[in-house]
């Protein structure tokens, strides 16, 4: 399928065209018609906000020969040259690239040069944070002195690295986010106009996800229409994006309310299954309790991020049952989370882990909101903290079981009447308690330790051994309460992907 390139054709003509930015577009439309524009200006903000487009909006306007009401014509052969980049005195420079530097060193020479083919040369510096410290030195040396006939635009995604003597020289002007609403506007008026079916829950969704920047919005649709074709639906975008639907957040999010563990394990293995990352799935989690805190502070007037009509009773009942801090313990836990996987290529383990974590967080520590949840459990876990071992113990047996009962349903009925004691030098101590004495000896055939093994070996990506003990109820509650951590702590925290 032909590939659109949206955000191209898209790109605003004029400044009446210009999504949001009304007073920096306002300002500088009047500067034009009142003959003042400044020699240098400064654009900075987030990518994809319309930066380069204004820019090149002004550079037509100062060189069109009909201007009307502050406005290019995009007619007449100056405006047509700079749309087509034929133009021989707008300067394009990326700042990123080596010869952006090169040319911002022979910069005031060539500034002097008049214009070779219309009124003002417009030079516009892209990505300026990035210029060196040579460069920027030259590019000062040129705005202490401007050329009458010279305007510089820098733009930045990040105004601070800009020095100060650059800066102050320049007018400024950030440009800010575009809205949920601003970006879907466009992407409809831009689906109408090339016959795009676009669903309003697909809109929707690909505005919020594009972070206030309307490229990527457009580049995402681009995509999307691509892989999908002209009739996009809400399950076309998740599709594409990889994104998880915000209702299997919600119900996932309601296992680890629930301390659901086996759910929570369950839920996270049929949509890795499905194909969906380890880090994604980290990340929208982030975002949807991200929804939560918001929701909890503001109510309504939150800007939801995932977050739609079909969550919201979920999320109703979600923000009587975990209170604010804890959120935040979660939040943080699950951006950490994401950050780490995404160095370990989805290590699925990893995401276990914190989601049991996060079971924990929101079970252990709401005294005031939930007494009535605490049995007696008052150990605070933080990421990272010893208390995490017995967490990672639960996520591996959980695993365990899951792992062997897709392979064969007997073994599995055997083996979860035990249970996971702990590993020590690559041997996991699996034990069973008295009565169940046959589960063990069955267990230690050659086909289901084989078939244990193999899955741990999958899980753990080492050879592990498995030992399954005996153990009469005294010796079993000593080992798993006494002697837990000294026992079993130390190696089953260290998976290696
Ligand atoms: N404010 C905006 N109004 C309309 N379209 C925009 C706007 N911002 C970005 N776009 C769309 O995104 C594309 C890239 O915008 P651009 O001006 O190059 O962003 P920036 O320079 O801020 O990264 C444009 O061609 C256009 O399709
Ligand atoms: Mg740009
Ligand atoms: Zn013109």
């Amino acid at each position: 399928m032909a590939y659109l390139a949206l955000y191209r054709a898209w790109r605003p003509q004029r400044f009446e065209e210009v999504v949001g930015q009304e007073k920096t577009v306002t300002a500088l439309r009047n500067a034009i018609k009142e003959g003042r524009l400044s020699h240098a200006y400064l654009f900075s903000g987030p990518r994809g906000t319309g930066k380069t487009s204004i820019a090149k909006i002004i550079a037509k306007a100062v060189n069109c020969e009909h201007i009307e009401d502050g406005e290019p014509c995009n007619l007449c052969s100056s405006c047509t040259d700079i749309n087509n980049g034929n133009f021989m005195d707008v300067i394009e420079i990326d700042a990123a690239s080596n010869r952006g530097i090169d040319e911002i060193r022979d910069l005031r020479e060539k500034v002097r040069v008049l214009p070779a083919q219309g009124k003002k040369k417009v030079y516009i510096i892209d990505e300026v944070h990035m210029l060196t410290t040579e460069a920027f030195n030259a590019l000062l040396k040129t705005l202490e002195e401007p050329p009458e006939s010279v305007i510089f635009i820098l733009a930045t995604t990040e105004p601070q690295k800009i020095p100060d003597t650059i800066r102050s020289r320049c007018q400024s002007y950030s440009f800010r986010r575009l809205t949920g609403p601003e970006i879907l506007e466009r992407l409809q008026q831009v689906a109408a106009s090339d016959n795009i079916e676009l669903d309003q829950e697909a809109g929707r969704l690909i505005a919020r996800r594009a972070n206030g920047g309307l490229r990527d919005a457009l580049s995402t649709l681009d995509q999307i229409y691509s892989y999908k074709g002209k009739t996009i639906k809400k399950e076309d975008v998740l599709d594409v994006l990889g994104l998880v639907d915000e209702l299997f957040l919600a119900r996932l999010l309601e296992k680890v309310v629930k301390q659901d563990t086996a759910g929570i394990i369950e839920m996270l293995a049929a949509a890795l299954g499905e194909g969906k990352e380890a880090q994604q799935l980290a990340r929208e989690s982030a975002l949807y309790l991200r929804d939560l805190l918001l929701y909890m502070v503001i109510g309504d007037e939150t800007d939801f991020l995932v977050v739609t009509a079909a969550s919201k009773p979920l999320l109703e009942e979600q923000k009587s049952q975990i209170d604010r801090s804890q959120i935040l313990q979660a939040l943080r836990l699950m951006m950490d989370t994401a950050d780490k996987l995404r160095f370990s290529e989805g290590n699925r383990f990893i995401l276990e882990v914190a989601f049991l974590q996060m079971s924990q967080i929101f079970n252990n520590e709401t005294p005031i909101v939930q007494p009535a949840r605490q049995e007696g459990k008052t150990t605070r876990v933080q990421a990272g903290s010893k208390g995490t071992k017995p967490d990672a113990r639960e996520v591996l047996w959980n695993r365990l079981l899951v792992g062997v009962k897709e392979k064969k349903i007997t073994t599995h009925a055997l083996l979860c009447q035990g249970k996971l004691l702990g590993a020590r030098d690559d041997v996991l101590y699996i034990g069973y308690k008295k009565g169940y004495r046959l589960h063990k000896e069955r267990m230690e055939e050659k086909d289901n330790r084989e078939l244990v093994e193999s899955v741990a070996r999958d899980i753990l990506k080492r050879n592990v051994e498995i030992e399954f003990v005996f153990l009469d109820d005294e010796q079993y509650n000593d080992i798993i309460v006494k002697k837990a951590i000294e026992y079993f702590g130390e190696d089953i925290v260290e998976i290696k992907d």
